[in-house]
């Protein structure tokens, strides 16, 4: 540490016990020492919201797992946002936990996020969201300015071997209201254990107030969509898009680095969750385009991301209780497969333009499917749910693929880019797989699975 550092900190420490006699003795003490500026910082100029509510949206559960959960919510002045939580449904015995990791809180005008460890799996607990209205006048100049807790009591359940194998996937919902509206609404009524929203959530988002809007405060019926019933992430393409999106993490959080090793500390994202008799295994495409591509001026990094994700779901096939599940189902936003001639793989450099395919992006994934699907393959994997191409489609398994694909719907209320909800539901021993169509309310499709090798 530079000497001048360690002064000026050292005068911060004092100047944070927080009495002006403190900090004239500190200030005598530094002249002795031949310094006569104890780097007392400025007051900040910052008029405090004290008006309208604080809390501005339900709780979104995010990041499902046996044992933690994130919890996230708007608001709308500067907070120190926290959560209640208990297995009583009288929330008696609750305890508290605060916004942010450890050192400080994630002190935010905008996003309230809690991640809450240490749960046990499978369990049922209630909870409760609240925030302190926080003045902000300076490193010194701190207070709480009146408290606000959301009167409603929620509830969810964690995963775990004992939890119930039931899961929806939506995707490509591209802030279109209309169809959102009418997916959630179907999913509601399936009343899933947890929902993957297989990315593409975004279009391209230049604001966290966007951000919040597509996530926490959407424009459908069902506010409180994500209170109750937990989500799982894989991004999409249009997800790291726009410089909101960049650090799309400040509403849609990570899992907490405790919860991953020190390998896969920006693999953020992935998941490998034991639900029921299901494991379900998150992996993330990134970008339709190449890392090379003119157009994206080198400032995206999908291509070293893609090959981490390798270390990291070898590890998670390996999880005993991963292994041993009798179902095993992917997810992830490009497909890894595609069987026509003419559909971009995504791996055309510089560009991605070839005239002998259709579009100049990458319509399937063949480096994510050449890098993970003989994982997959070898854990006897039995279906790689993707999406991405706004059209439903299902590729059965063929003499040198063993695995099903799903690619699920778009995010129009049209005929020919109609919405889905993939429902998974183990069932007497199988696991079967409804495909709503969420425009016509029918079932598109059915599939019914046994359980893999192990
Ligand atoms: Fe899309
Ligand atoms: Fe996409």
């Amino acid at each position: 540490m530079k000497r001048r550092t360690f002064i000026k900190d050292s005068a911060m420490l004092v100047a944070a016990a927080g009495a002006g006699n403190v900090l004239k003795g500190a200030e005598r003490s530094f002249d002795k020492l031949g310094m006569t500026d104890p780097s007392v910082p400025e007051p900040v100029e910052r008029t405090d919201n004290v008006e309208g509510k604080l809390i501005t949206s339900a709780p979104m559960l995010q990041n499902y797992s046996e044992n933690s959960i994130g919890v996230a919510f708007a608001v709308g002045a500067l907070a120190n946002g926290y959560v209640l939580i208990s297995e009583n449904p009288d929330m008696s015995g609750a305890r508290k936990i605060k916004c942010g990791g450890y050192r400080l809180t994630e002190l935010s005008d905008k996003v309230s996020q809690i991640r809450v460890t240490g749960l046990k799996p499978a369990t049922k607990y209630y909870y409760k969201i609240g925030a302190d209205r926080i003045h902000y006048g300076g490193g010194y100049d701190m207070k709480i300015l009146g408290n606000e807790e959301d009167p409603r009591i929620y509830n969810f359940t964690t995963a775990g071997k004992e939890a119930k194998g039931h899961f929806c996937v939506i995707n490509d919902t591209h802030v279109r209201w209309d169809a959102i509206d009418k997916t959630i609404a179907k999913v509601n009524s399936l009343a899933p254990s947890c929902v993957i929203w297989n990315g593409d959530a975004s279009n391209t988002q230049e604001t966290i107030e966007s951000q919040v809007e597509i996530f926490l405060d959407p424009k459908i019926s069902a506010k409180d969509y994500a209170s109750f019933t937990p989500y799982l992430f894989s991004p999409g393409n249009h997800d790291s898009r726009g410089m909101a999106n960049r650090h799309l993490e400040r509403v849609w959080m990570f899992r907490q680095p405790e919860e991953r090793n020190s390998r896969d500390w920006d693999l953020g994202r992935n998941f490998a969750v034991r639900m029921g008799d299901v494991a379900l295994i998150g992996l993330d495409t990134a970008e339709d385009k190449m890392d090379t591509n003119p157009i994206f001026a080198g400032l995206f990094n999908s291509d070293a991301y893609r090959r981490a994700q390798v270390a990291w779901l070898q590890d998670a096939l390996k999880r005993k209780d991963i292994a041993k599940a009798p179902f095993l189902v992917a997810f992830c936003h490009i497909p890894l497969f595609d069987s026509r001639p003419t559909s971009n793989p995504g791996d055309v450099a510089p560009d991605d333009k070839d005239p002998k395919y259709t579009h100049d992006f990458a319509i399937w994934q063949r480096t994510c499917s050449q890098l993970w699907t003989p994982l997959l393959e070898k854990a006897h994997c039995q279906l790689i749910i993707t999406a991405h191409e706004h059209t439903y489609r299902r590729d059965d398994p063929t003499p040198g693929r063993s695995w099903t694909q799903l690619v699920g719907g778009g995010p129009r209320l049209e005929e020919a880019h109609f919405p889905t909800v993939i429902e998974g539901k183990v069932e007497n021993g199988k696991l079967n797989i409804t495909v709503h169509n969420v425009l016509t309310g029918q079932v598109q499709d059915s599939i019914t699975f046994s359980p893999r090798k192990r």
